[in-house]
């Protein structure tokens, strides 16, 4: 194990945390599609029961096909343990309520996914978890006004869908830490490959691993990857979740398990319970996706790079959300975070709004109009009227949603063909306006 510690990224995203099959000398990642394990004995079944003894019992709390994945991701962040679940939405979750419950409150960036703003400030709050929202995610003072006594966590994505913004890792973790909370981050678009924020401050990371991580949109997944570092233990009051005894684990106090208590307890305590547990075909599909993932995202920044500058240039878009372009807010941000890309998900405003944002997608040919990113295709939507519909106008504004935004999650195709796809677009996005341009909207 000591080499494997040494091993690149490159290395680790292919063998990190799998050994050739035991049983057989498997050297692919074996699909265990099995819902249970058979016990030598019943005092093995009672001591795996005790925790005693660490191994699987039942594919809905532990598989060796998930384990696999858990361990590679958890090596590929630089996190204690990892966790896999069903989708990014029970990942989230899941890590919320590890930490939260009724009555306690949350600090949130505006800058969300729309499920993850629904999450927030539908759902939990039917459940006593209230959150307020940072309208501008680096304005440290911002988080720290927001800060209650009954504060549990901050949540923020590192590069927000599809807001496009870079968060300020180890500034916003700084405030989270005065504060006593850990820091929660939605480090989906960047992918481990570009950015570790366990590096920069953050106590604990979510992917919707239906993205990136697995890549080719084939499979619906979740994990959430544990630093170690935060101390549960400081503030017994804020935190009795791991302070006290868990009677429904034979009185565990979860801090006693030291570094990955987290991970542990949301994967004995909240996967046991509310059971969103990832089917082990779905493991073996982000397993698959894994081991290419830096090629991919090497060629998915270099498109989208090339896809924002091209967009900017073009007469009839107004603005491009992209941190890696110099003109972006976020751009000193970028350099610092993700110095070798943005992501490849990039929302522009077309001259023309609404009615030229849907000529332009309904145009393409190339493009997929789908409710994803993080797929080697690319893909196109219109989020004001699909993945962020349910939020009200101030809610679309907050997410930084305006009626007439396409959002690109660009490709690994050759990008000639990504950017012919596009002129096509625009040409649609131009007669259905009669030509209008940045300049004409300005008149
Ligand atoms: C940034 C981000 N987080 C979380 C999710 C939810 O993930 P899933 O669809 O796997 O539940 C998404 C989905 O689009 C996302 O873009």
């Amino acid at each position: 194990m000591s080499e494997q510690q040494n091993w690149a990224f490159e290395t680790r995203q292919i063998h990190a945390g799998q050994e050739p099959d035991a049983a057989t000398g498997a050297r692919a990642l074996p699909i265990y599609q099995t819902t249970s394990f058979v016990f030598e004995n019943t005092k093995q079944a009672a001591d795996r029961f005790a925790l005693a003894e660490l191994g699987p019992i039942y594919t809905r709390i532990t598989n060796p096909t998930q384990e696999s994945v858990e361990n590679r991701i958890a090596d590929l962040d630089g996190g204690v343990g990892a966790l896999l679940v069903s989708s990014g939405q029970a990942a989230e979750t899941l890590a919320i309520l590890n930490i939260a419950e009724a009555g306690d409150h949350l600090v949130a960036s505006s800058h969300l996914y729309g499920g993850t703003y629904n999450l927030l400030q539908h759902t939990l709050s039917k459940y006593g978890i209230e959150t307020t929202f940072i309208a501008d995610p680096n304005d440290a003072q911002a988080w720290r006004d927001a800060v209650r006594p009954n504060t549990k966590l901050f949540f923020a994505e590192t590069i927000a869908n599809p807001a496009g913004s870079v968060l300020d890792i180890a500034a916003v973790s700084g405030v989270a830490h005065e504060a006593g909370v850990p820091l929660l981050v939605d480090n989906t678009v960047a992918t481990p490959y570009l950015l570790r924020p366990l590096e920069h401050g953050a106590d604990i990371v979510v992917y919707s691993a239906t993205k990136y991580l697995g890549g080719h949109g084939t499979a619906i997944a979740g994990v959430i990857v544990d630093g170690g570092r935060f101390d549960w233990s400081a503030n017994p009051e804020r935190f009795p979740n791991y302070n006290t005894p868990d009677p429904s684990y034979h009185g565990l106090v979860f801090k006693d398990l030291g570094a990955p208590a987290f991970i542990l307890k949301a994967r004995v305590q909240l996967l046991r319970d509310l059971g969103p547990a990832v089917a082990p075909f779905n493991a073996f599909l982000i397993a698959q996706g894994l081991e290419t993932l830096s090629l991919r995202l090497e060629r998915h920044v270099s498109n989208a790079q090339q896809v924002a500058e091209f967009l900017e240039a073009q007469e009839q878009v107004t603005s491009v959300a992209y941190a890696g372009l110099a003109s972006s807010p976020w751009h000193q941000l970028a350099q610092k975070y993700v110095p070798r890309g943005a992501g490849a998900v990039l929302a522009f405003e077309l001259a023309g709004g609404y009615d030229a944002g849907i000529a332009f997608v309904d145009a393409l040919k190339l493009h997929s109009l789908v409710a994803n990113i993080g797929d080697v295709r690319s893909l196109v939507i219109h989020p004001a009227s699909t993945t962020h519909s349910q939020l009200d106008a101030e809610g679309l504004a907050a997410a930084g949603v305006s009626p007439g935004l396409v959002r690109l999650a660009v490709g690994i195709e050759h990008i000639d063909d990504i950017l012919d796809d596009l002129r096509v677009g625009l040409d649609a996005a131009a007669t259905a306006t009669g030509g209008a341009t940045k300049s004409s909207e300005a008149a």
